[in-house]
């Protein structure tokens, strides 16, 4: 049988999406909090979770989900392995492959990265962000938690707020919000967005106000200041001044408003405190920020069950 992996969206067909999210709606209402206790299902597998650049909600959220599901987790980060030594990427995953693991979560700084290791292995591959490419887990836990918010994925407005240039983010939740039925539409200085949006079916803003006109949610996205993000704006202010996320922008709508961001936050650049901060649901917009992080767990336990079961 061929190897499964995960490597973006963009080559995940709306079937297999709707499989992965069906799976963790099934786990969040068998088991609710207690996924401690849901089946062992991968307790004969060992995987690596292969870290070459930094993350707290994704490696400890398929830390968490491994163990849920009982299997062995091998962590490796590239700043303490014989990578510092001089090994080679290769030699590294061949290394991983002659311990005869099961499987490598890679989160890695170039594009492309989590395609040359399932080219290089034969092992099933999950890709936990690589470069500007894709973050699948990542839009995979956005659309569930948008599916929990709304009950459906078809037919929504979704506004992509922020840093689209160096977002594998936005580049995941495009494609899988795409292929789930909604509507994707990117707000950010012309300076950040790529290439090729022409190809993506996506409408394009350059004004906040006129981009949240008749949104059901905002994911805003970080400002990748360590991609160099400070390069492409004429400062951080004049960023936060035409595209922070404030209360004024959205006390005027017309309809409640949802609003994500994948993390990490920086607070009062990309939004402000009082919105990221505001989980309640009475309010004129609900901050999904924390609920996207829980989600996490169960997201990328239904991913590992969709690669190995
Ligand atoms: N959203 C996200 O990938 O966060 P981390 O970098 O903390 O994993």
């Amino acid at each position: 049988m061929a190897v499964k992996h995960l490597i973006g969206l963009n080559f995940t067909s709306e079937n297999d999406i709707q499989t992965i999210l069906n799976t963790a709606f099934d786990l969040k209402n068998h088991y609710g909090a207690a996924l401690n206790t849901a089946p062992k299902s991968l307790s004969d597998k060992n995987l690596v979770l292969a870290f070459f650049e930094n993350s707290t909600r994704t490696r400890m959220s398929f830390e968490l989900a491994l163990k849920h599901l009982g299997a062995g987790t091998l962590g490796f980060t590239s700043d303490s392995s014989s990578i510092k030594k001089g090994e080679t990427f290769t030699d590294t995953l061949k290394t991983f492959e002659s311990m005869a693991v099961d499987g490598v979560i890679i989160r890695h700084p170039h594009s492309g990265a989590a395609q040359t290791i399932s080219s290089l292995i034969n092992k099933p591959v999950i890709n936990a962000g690589d470069g500007l490419h894709e973050h699948p887990t990542q839009a995979l836990l956005d659309m569930f938690t948008l599916r929990e918010c709304f009950g459906k994925l078809n037919g929504l407005r979704i506004l992509i707020l922020g840093d689209i240039l160096h977002s594998r983010v936005a580049r995941s939740n495009i494609f899988g919000l795409q292929k789930m039925g909604a509507h994707v539409s990117l707000c950010a200085p012309i300076t950040l967005l790529p290439a090729g949006l022409n190809r993506m079916n996506v409408s394009l803003y350059s004004n906040l106000d006129r981009a949240l006109e008749d949104v059901d949610a905002v994911i805003v996205l970080r400002l990748q200041l360590e991609r160099e993000a400070g390069g492409f704006i004429p400062s951080i202010d004049d960023y936060s001044r035409h595209y922070k996320l404030s209360e004024h922008h959205l006390d005027k709508l017309s309809k409640k408003v949802f609003i994500l961001h994948p993390g990490p936050l920086n607070r009062e650049i990309e939004l402000t405190n009082t919105i990221a901060d505001n989980p309640f649901s009475d309010s004129r917009f609900q901050s999904m920020i924390l609920n996207q992080v829980t989600n996490g767990i169960i997201v990328r336990m239904a991913s590992l069950q969709y690669i190995f079961c």
